[in-house]
């Protein structure tokens, strides 16, 4: 983990923006890859905020991760064209061997879950993506084989 002050030094600069929190989240994120906990302190001090504060933001924007992400992305499409080719229940399974909530880890780092409101693939729906590649008419299958092929 990053020492306080290292994340101190880091943020300083975006002090006297205004509105300094979110351009100090994203700088923090793009750095370590999420916001340590190490992060939160100097953080707090330095938008002038409490840490139940803190906590609020970065749970509001799910682009803030809390915890490291996984060597690979899978992205579900949630959105309607998809839910309606049967992505709910598809989702639910994916989550299910797994063994993940939305915006989990699997426990070895290899696979984060997000959710996604559509991948402009309706028309193959239901559609997911792996990193960066897409999926559609997305089954077990063809999701196992995407995850594979990058070997996660
Ligand atoms: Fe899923 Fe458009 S709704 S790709």
């Amino acid at each position: 983990l990053p020492a306080p002050e290292e994340v101190a030094g880091l943020i300083a600069p975006l002090e006297a923006l205004e509105g300094p929190l979110l351009p100090m989240l994203h700088r923090v994120q793009e750095t370590y890859g999420y916001l340590p906990q190490t992060a939160h302190d100097p953080l707090c001090k330095a938008a002038g905020i409490t840490r139940a504060e803190l906590a609020g933001v970065i749970s509001f924007y799910h682009d803030f991760k809390d915890a490291p992400q996984g060597r690979h992305v899978l992205r579900i499409c949630r959105a309607e064209a998809c839910q309606s080719m049967g992505g709910a229940g598809l989702a639910e399974r994916l989550l299910a061997k797994l063994g993940l909530d939305w915006h989990g880890t699997t426990p070895d780092g290899r696979v984060t879950v997000e959710p996604v409101y559509c991948l402009g693939l309706c028309a193959c729906a239901p559609a997911v993506m792996v990193d960066d590649t897409l999926v559609g008419r997305a089954d077990e299958a063809r999701v196992a084989s995407a995850l594979a092929e990058v070997r996660a």
